[in-house]
């Protein structure tokens, strides 16, 4: 009998507590070599809140998302994830307390399909071995057939059931970010961070995506996204923070955030 770890799917909605921290940030700050790009954010997330970072080209805000997942360190301050320390840690040991992401460019592998596309995303919770898995031993094998069924029924969850043997370059550009979702999706976390997930997308893919966010959200997950589009974070945000050359300038419900008048001034009047 093979024991999966595989974990249920998000969190049943009565376990969220969203009146507790998911992630906190204090005082964090960044810096490529001289040139300092975070300087000083404090941030608290919520379980199933959605959170959207906005704010000018280079303001800091992909590197917020990458300090998080633990692709950069902070020159200062802490990251806390479920109240214990992450930042400093490596990336793959942050994805396994639950956190994953999809880039702003996506990323996905070019000579595989779609499907197998979507099953990396599933490595954080599996279990065979380097070598079970070279030497196709049972255990291996089960855990794939496992793993082929969460992510096909992942796929088809997001309308892409009849794209899975497609390489990605044969997908539109909308279809490819929905597959760089289902693969951060598959990979059941807690927290999902989404570097400009709408950037591309034709309307009906706006309304799609938007729809699945809510469901997400309503599920228990919690997104962390950066987003340019105004018209959509103002829908689909509970909560707006705004980054000026690596500085947090406002933050607050959407609809305080489009009647600030720095912000205004500094981006949404642009
Ligand atoms: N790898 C890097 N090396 C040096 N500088 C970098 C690097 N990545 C980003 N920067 C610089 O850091 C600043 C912040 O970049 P970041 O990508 O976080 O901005 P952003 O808010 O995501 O911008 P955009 O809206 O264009 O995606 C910019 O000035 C950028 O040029
Ligand atoms: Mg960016």
């Amino acid at each position: 009998m093979v024991h999966h770890t595989e974990p249920a799917a998000g969190r049943h909605p009565a376990e969220v507590r969203r009146d507790t921290t998911l992630l906190e940030i204090r005082g964090l700050s960044a810096a490529y070599g001289q040139l300092v790009v975070l300087k000083d954010v404090d941030l608290k997330v919520s379980p199933g809140e959605l959170v959207c970072i906005i704010g000018p080209n280079g303001a800091g805000k992909t590197t917020l998302l990458k300090l998080v997942n633990g692709l950069l360190r902070p020159s200062a301050g802490e990251i806390l994830f479920e109240g214990e320390r992450i930042d400093g840690r490596p990336a793959y040991r942050v994805a396994r307390c639950g956190v994953t992401q999809m880039f702003q460019d996506v990323q996905l592998c070019p000579t595989i399909s779609v499907l197998d596309n979507v099953m990396t995303g599933c490595h954080v919770w599996t279990q065979a071995g380097f070598l079970s898995t070279g030497f196709r031993l049972r255990r291996a094998r089960d855990e794939e057939d496992v793993i082929r069924t969460v992510a096909l029924d992942q796929l088809r969850a997001l309308g892409l059931g009849d794209r899975v043997d497609a390489k990605p370059r044969e997908l539109s550009w909308g279809e490819q970010k929905l597959v760089g979702l289902a693969r951060a999706l598959v990979a059941r976390p807690s927290l999902v961070l989404l570097d400009e997930p709408y950037g591309g997308l034709v309307q009906d893919e706006i309304e799609r995506l938007s729809c699945l966010l809510r469901e997400l959200t309503a599920g228990g997950m919690t997104v962390l996204m950066v987003e340019h589009l105004t018209d959509v974070v103002m829908d689909v945000a509970s909560r707006v923070v705004v980054l000026h050359y690596g500085e947090k300038i406002a933050e607050g419900p959407p609809q305080a955030i489009r009647n600030d008048e720095r912000v205004v001034a500094s981006y949404l009047g642009e």
